[in-house]
């Protein structure tokens, strides 16, 4: 299949491509569009078809459910059963934006976008050119991340080209993703609300508005805990870069690094070490003394521990970043939870195979 690339430029001459991106939609074709979280690969939600085909074409397991996306709340009711009042004050606060809810499906909703479940995850983005999408299928958009399964989400359309490029119909390029992680989700079923995936959008932000909010507990379990998560696609392998990359944490990690990334890139394996603008400096020495002596140590730097969004907004671009530039072993540092940190740290542990090292 041939994929149609098509840059927007945000102005009115996009509504022919925006027409022709809604027709693909309607007549069963998949269509990869920005988000302010990442790139989404959509297609029309209402169709089992059609989900089968987004399954096919990211290599993913179909009992993992995917997320409806909605460019306004007049859309909701006739996809759910119910809407309890926590998710009408969420959706009043956060929606548009990096926020999933789940909630209880209608008999509207196929059984292949929902993985089977009886319930169903719904987002409204945001970004102008997803809310312009939607519309223009006039359908709910059913969209994963935009990345083959296993793969750090797409920030960008060139990521999703490398991923996509030849298995979906079109990808519309809107520049990079401002968040880069994946929304929060939130499942409203229950009594108490509860995070199955942490995002943009902190538990404390959460808290304020609802009062007692849950993180379920599989999010920082190791695979080997055996906690089963609620949200069936936490349970998978997942970023993972090829480099072996161990998460160090812990007041000594800068020196721990030091002497463990010396170690590999002196046997000879290509090391990289994930760091922040702020502790760079400490690296830079020793890249240069390995240089010299003719083995390779290459700095990453993820962005400033000041700014956690600054991190969110690189960090699955570096870890596509390290296969593009052959490294073999990564050491990477560990940074704040709370608010988004809560997020980077989830993908960070995942990324490394759960591979940690305490200092
Ligand atoms: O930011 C995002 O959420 C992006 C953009 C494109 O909107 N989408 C995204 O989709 O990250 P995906 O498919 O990569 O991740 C969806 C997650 C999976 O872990 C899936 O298991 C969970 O949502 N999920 C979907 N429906 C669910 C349901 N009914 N119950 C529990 N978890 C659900
Ligand atoms: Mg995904």
């Amino acid at each position: 299949m041939k994929t149609r690339f098509c840059r927007l430029s945000g102005g009115p001459e996009d509504e022919e491509i925006y027409r022709e991106a809604g027709a693909i939609i309607r007549e069963g074709g998949l269509v990869a569009f920005p988000t302010e979280t990442v790139y989404g690969l959509g297609g029309n939600g209402l169709s089992g078809a059609s989900s089968a085909k987004i399954y096919a074409a990211k290599g993913r397991p179909s009992d993992n459910p995917l997320i409806l996306h909605i460019a306004g709340m007049e859309e909701l009711p006739a996809l759910v059963s119910d809407i309890p009042d926590a998710a009408k004050r969420l959706a009043e606060a956060f929606w548009p934006g990096p926020m999933t809810l789940i909630f209880r499906k209608s008999s509207l909703v196929p059984p292949e976008t929902t993985g089977g479940l009886d319930t169903v995850a719904v987002r409204m983005p945001s970004h102008p050119a997803a809310q312009r999408f939607i519309r223009a299928a006039g359908v709910p958009i059913a969209a994963p991340s935009a990345n083959l399964s296993g793969r750090p989400s797409p920030t960008t359309a060139k990521h999703v080209r490398e991923d996509l490029d030849g298995r979906i119909d079109m990808i519309l390029d809107g520049g990079p993703a401002d968040i880069g992680l994946e929304s929060t989700i939130i499942d409203v079923t229950e009594e108490t609300p509860v995070i199955l995936r942490p995002g943009y959008i902190g538990r404390e932000a959460l808290e304020t508005l609802l009062g007692k909010v849950e993180l379920d507990r599989a999010v920082f379990a190791e695979p080997a805990q055996g906690v089963k998560p609620k949200a069936p696609g936490m349970k998978y392998r997942h970023y993972a870069p090829k480099a072996e990359m161990t998460l160090v944490e812990g007041a000594f990690a800068a020196e721990a690094i030091l002497k463990e990334a010396a170690a590999s890139a002196r046997a000879g394996r290509r090391t990289g070490i994930l760091c922040s603008e702020e502790t760079k400096d400490r690296y830079s020495p020793l890249a240069e003394e390995l240089g010299a002596e003719g083995f390779s140590l290459k700095l990453f730097c993820a962005g400033r521990r000041s700014d956690p969004e600054s991190i969110a907004h690189r960090l699955f671009g570096l870890l596509r970043q390290f296969d593009e530039d052959g490294i073999e072993v990564v050491w990477a540092e560990s940074f704040d939870e709370g608010g988004i940190g809560t997020a980077v740290m989830n993908r960070l542990r995942k990324a490394a195979g759960y591979r940690i090292m305490r200092t």
